[in-house]
């Protein structure tokens, strides 16, 4: 059977609760996981902003045992990482908690496996960098509560870790790394700055995006067995139907998000966009430019993001993907024109109430053609870029790799770190060779 093209794909998702007040069933997710002594972990900055006593309060009145890791690191490293598994290995609890942002998922997602199997953490990270090993079992249950709208890393497989010594950003990625809970409340993220919205809301849109318009996963080959089966397995119909909303919803609700910290509504939106989107990623994949971010973020370490609460200089993640994102929709256009207008229609769709009436009447990615009459959007490769670029503006998105501090001088470089993400860029809809690689990077020096 593993003769010709694959014929399955696959749709796993992280169970959600979804809603205003909804950390207060904290402790009821954890007795129903049948968790008794629970590692909570976090940061500093989100036990500043008062989130975790909400959460402690609800799982102590459950009568389930906590104790609180908060030394996340913002951008983990695999020394942060492995300093959190450390602090797990002797707490030996039997289920785990995280409340944060993609950073503090992440960090818990890693512990939670070192907890659960022996191992260092480099013998599961993604080859060639790691061991590649699949973790041999299931994991502790793991209830992740996000605070930003952004990384979608509730819903998703994956854990990704910064190695400056390697100058390289990589990852963990099994299925048995998806939280088995998610509580998306969106006044979580009411205390977030506007930069932070702004960057977190981006990736969302990007996740959804990339999903979208990825390589079908009908032009893979068929693998031998069901293990192989990549996690990014390229778009299809199921997948599609996430991203597609998720796309809708950045388009409608980030402007505001990040316009009024106090709007409740759009914040909640892009919650629920955020996660969407990760159920969409989470089974079709990014690429393009989800790998240029790897090195864009790694290799230099000279960038001060205004607006986040750290010490040292790094990259928001956000940033780090969007701006290849208009380059790369530019190149990827040829594969698949209709779907790419299609999804510059969906971001693009008025903001505000009724705009979904304004969506293409058959919902479908391949109705083709542009948008519907007197949306005005243009077509043609740069329909989607044009788009993107309208929303970065609105939202104050760095113009281009150069203002994170990269030059023409950096590209080769550049393109050797994202030729290396050859897990995301599989699912390119068109081959991304080197020197495709290179020149979108050339062309995000600045996007406008
Ligand atoms: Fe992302």
């Amino acid at each position: 059977m593993a003769e010709g093209r694959e014929t399955v794909f696959t749709i796993e998702a992280t169970p959600l609760s979804f809603g205003a007040g909804a950390v207060a069933d904290a402790g009821w997710h954890l007795q129903r996981l049948g968790v008794r002594r629970a590692l909570l972990v976090t940061d500093p900055g989100v036990v500043a902003a008062g989130h975790v006593e909400s959460v402690r309060d609800s799982i102590t009145a459950a009568g389930i045992e906590l104790t609180v890791y908060d030394q996340v690191r913002i951008e983990p490293t695999l020394t942060s990482i492995e300093q959190a598994a450390e602090f797990a290995r002797e707490a030996r609890p039997d289920g785990f908690v995280s409340v944060g942002g993609g950073s503090v998922i992440d960090t818990a997602k890693v512990a939670c496996l070192l907890a659960s199997h022996p191992g260092s953490a480099m013998d599961f990270i993604n080859q060639p960098i790691g061991a590649g090993r699949q973790p041999p079992g299931p994991l502790l249950p793991h209830l992740a509560i996000p605070t930003t709208a952004g990384t979608g890393s509730e819903a998703t497989t994956v854990a990704v870790l910064d190695l400056p010594e390697l100058k390289v950003k990589t990852g963990i990625s099994h299925r048995y790394l998806r939280p088995a809970q998610g509580i998306v409340d969106p006044e979580l993220t009411a205390t977030l700055g506007p930069e932070v919205t702004a960057s977190t809301g981006l990736d969302v849109v990007c996740h959804a995006a990339e999903s979208y318009i990825s390589r079908p996963f009908d032009a893979r080959p068929r693998p031998a067995s069901p293990d192989q089966r990549p996690p990014y397995q390229g778009s299809n119909p199921v997948a599609d139907v996430w991203s597609a909303r998720a796309l809708e919803l950045g388009g409608q609700y980030l402007r505001r998000a990040v316009a009024d910290p106090a709007d409740l509504e759009a914040r909640g939106m892009m919650m629920l966009a955020a996660s969407m989107a990760g159920v969409g990623f989470g089974s079709a994949g990014v690429h393009i430019p989800h790998a240029c971010a790897y090195p864009i973020a790694g290799l230099k370490h000279a960038y001060q993001p205004p607006g986040y609460p750290t010490d040292h200089p790094f990259v928001p993640h956000g940033h780090s993907v969007i701006v290849t994102a208009p380059a790369a929709f530019n190149f990827t256009y040829e594969a698949d024109p209709a779907r790419h207008h299609h999804a510059a229609r969906l971001l693009g769709a008025a903001p505000g109430p009724g705009a979904g009436e304004h969506g293409p009447p058959d919902g479908g990615p391949t109705g083709g053609g542009a948008g519907p009459a007197g949306t005005g959007l243009p077509k043609g490769p740069a329909a989607l870029p044009g788009v993107l670029i309208e929303l970065m503006r609105a939202v104050g998105a760095p113009n281009g790799i150069a203002e994170l501090g990269y030059a023409e001088a950096d590209i080769p470089d550049l393109v050797e770190g994202a030729f290396k993400q050859q897990r995301l860029l599989a699912i390119a809809p068109r081959e991304p060779t080197p020197a495709a690689l290179s020149q979108i990077l050339h062309d995000s020096l600045r996007n406008w």
